[in-house]
């Protein structure tokens, strides 16, 4: 399965993902890195990982269908089968993600479908929630909406500021995107109406990631 990952900044998770795809038999192969930001620090990571790198910068054009239209012709042009958001800041029009229906995923610190949005650490704290955590879903047009892929659950401690929950939610984000990414390439993943279910899952026992990841 052909991969893009496109990402706006550090890029924790694509490298998860690219270490993940250098892994031997791992059935995917990140064929591009694509940001439109062109000072993104993930960049170089993957170009030092032989990636091929490119910048569509939004600043480029007059609107947001322009733009993406100008990534959707790159990733047609790379016979991307799959995009992974990572971090990706722009919000992505209807055209494209229906163009692109069920062969687009994000990652999102929270357990979806509550916290969408931004400043979801902050709004976790606040919220006095005693678990948050991380969800891989297809992309709807609605901002982080989509079938469930992949979750895992972390608490909130009382004394948690924002950094620390979004660091011990960071962890759990690079294990389950690259367990999305296999379970998609194996093609086990089906979507059924608003729910994704995963072909011959074992049931999570004590794991707080679901599925487990003896997937
Ligand atoms: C992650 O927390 C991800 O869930 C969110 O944006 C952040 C990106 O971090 N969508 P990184 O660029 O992958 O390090």
């Amino acid at each position: 399965m052909r991969v893009a990952v496109l990402i706006s900044s550090r890029g924790s998770n694509m490298q998860a993902l690219v270490r993940a795809c250098e892994a031997e038999g791992f059935p995917a192969e990140i064929v591009t890195v694509l940001s439109n930001n062109p000072d993104a620090g993930g960049l170089e990571f993957a170009a030092s990982h032989n990636i091929p790198t490119k910048v569509i910068n939004h600043r480029d054009y007059e609107n947001r269908e322009d733009f993406d239209a100008a990534i959707s012709e790159y990733l047609t042009e790379q016979r991307v089968d799959l995009i992974c958001l990572a971090g990706f800041m722009r919000l992505l029009t209807a055209e494209f993600v229906n163009k692109w229906r069920d062969r687009i995923v994000n990652i999102h610190p929270s357990l979806l479908p509550a916290f969408k949005g931004l400043h979801v650490h902050e709004r976790a704290i606040e919220s006095g929630a005693r678990f948050t955590g991380c969800t891989v879903h297809y992309v709807r047009p609605e901002m982080d909406d989509g079938p469930i892929i992949a979750q895992a659950a972390v608490p909130i401690l009382q004394d948690d500021t924002p950094d620390d929950l979004a660091a011990r939610i960071l962890v759990q984000e690079h294990r389950i995107y690259p367990l999305a990414l296999k379970l998609i390439a194996e093609r086990r993943v089906k979507v059924h109406g608003s729910v994704a279910k995963i072909i011959d899952a074992s049931e999570p026992d004590t794991s707080l990631i679901n599925p487990s990841e003896d997937n």
